[in-house]
């Protein structure tokens, strides 16, 4: 079916399609969708933070800012929501063109700029929402006006978690967007220490402890190692009792595309999703794990389009995934097709669950499912 819509919304502009099927979202018969894109499989359950997921194939944060259509992306079947960016106060973006289609790529690249409603009316709208859905990630960031600076910035930050924790099953302090220089101060090890502090704080306050989560820009660099700045994210991460990373978010990369250089010049700036980012995002979910020694959950996103592309981010380190680029490219029963292929990856290789195969890569106890394993990471190396 999405074969035959795709080209249609391909001959639209981009954000015009997106609106068009945003609209389409809100509207559609959820019990419908949901018959279509039902699928369960028990070796899928994950357990974190308390919470129980009953598939670890989430909805990346961006695609649905404002929480206007929870119920429809349950009905697709993803084991979990993440809805925002979210700023204290509403923000209207950058200006359009600011969505831009990578075919050749199966890529997007955006500067949408954090437009959102605000805190206060994304938490009257969530604050509506029926009982029974999956779990609700809320992404929050510091409002993009450039006059919020320093202890006001900060304040910004507390005034959205404040607003909005009591709706969420998690919370992510989103400190890697690429486009607007506020989207990332906090990315900086100082900024996001003072950060982290005050939002701890903030949590002691509330009667949850609910999970706070990072998420962190993909690798400027091949080897990791050569950026100090990781390092002293995660030391700060552990330091101050981080919950979780989200690795990661778009990519101001251009490199290895196969879109010609001057359509590239002719977009411009903004963050690059979708598959070139798929090996970069593993290989930082792999150095994160590690560097943790697994003691921070991670949730993995960047070019996942298959079931190939969610196992080696698993057996990389992620213990939950998003996608957003691949619904654009595949549409909607990506997500079925990913937790089917998934399901059947994991219990060939003899895993019973999910969590034993999070990290697994390095110590698979069967030759068999070490050589399996190696497979798939060589699809993403
Ligand atoms: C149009 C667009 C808007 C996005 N907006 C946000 C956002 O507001 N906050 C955020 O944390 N990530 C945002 N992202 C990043 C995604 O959540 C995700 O990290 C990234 O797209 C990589 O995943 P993908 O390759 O599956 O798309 C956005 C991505 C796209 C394509």
């Amino acid at each position: 079916m999405y074969s035959i819509v795709r080209p249609l919304l391909f001959q639209l502009n981009p954000e015009l399609a997106h609106s068009l099927g945003f609209l389409a979202a809100r509207v559609a018969p959820v019990k419908v969708t949901s018959s279509v894109f039902r699928y369960s499989n028990s070796v899928l359950d994950q357990y974190l933070w308390g919470i129980d997921f009953t598939n670890p194939i989430g909805l990346a944060a961006g695609l649905d800012k404002n929480g206007s259509a929870v119920p429809f992306w349950a009905s697709l079947g993803f084991g979990f929501i993440e809805v925002g960016s979210i700023s204290a106060q509403p923000w209207p973006g950058n200006p359009k063109p600011r969505l831009f289609r990578l075919p050749a790529d199966k890529a997007v690249i955006n500067r949408m700029g954090l437009n959102n409603l605000g805190a206060e009316r994304v938490a009257a709208r969530l604050g509506k929402l029926a009982k029974g859905l999956p779990p609700l990630g809320i992404n929050i960031v510091k409002t993009p006006d450039p006059e919020i600076e320093k202890e006001a910035a900060i304040d910004d930050f507390r005034r959205s978690f404040r607003t909005l924790v009591r709706l969420a099953n998690y919370i992510t302090l989103n400190v890697s967007c690429p486009n607007t220089k506020e989207g990332k101060t906090f990315e900086d090890p100082f900024a996001l220490d003072e950060l982290l502090k005050a939002i701890t704080e903030e949590r002691a306050e509330t009667v949850r402890n609910i999970p706070i989560l990072v998420k962190l820009s993909p690798p400027m660099f091949e080897r990791l190692e050569l950026d100090s700045q990781i390092d002293e994210i995660v030391s700060v991460a552990l330091d101050r009792g981080v919950d979780g990373f989200i690795a990661g978010n778009t990519s101001t990369h251009r490199d290895g595309l196969n879109t010609p250089t001057d359509t590239l010049q002719r977009i411009g700036a903004g963050g690059l999703s979708g598959q070139p980012l798929r090996d970069r995002s593993t290989r930082l979910i792999r150095y994160l794990h590690e560097r943790s020694e697994g003691a921070i959950p991670i949730i993995g996103v960047g070019g996942i389009a298959t079931a190939d592309d969610a196992y080696a981010k698993i057996l990389a380190g992620a213990s939950l995934l998003q996608l957003y680029t691949s619904l654009i490219y595949e549409g909607p029963g990506v997500v079925k097709k990913i937790k089917s292929g998934l399901a059947q990856l994991l219990l060939k290789d003899g895993f019973q669950n999910i969590k034993q195969a999070v990290g697994a890569q390095y110590h698979l106890p069967v030759a068999g499912r070490r050589k399996e394993a190696e497979r798939v990471i060589a699809l993403s190396a």
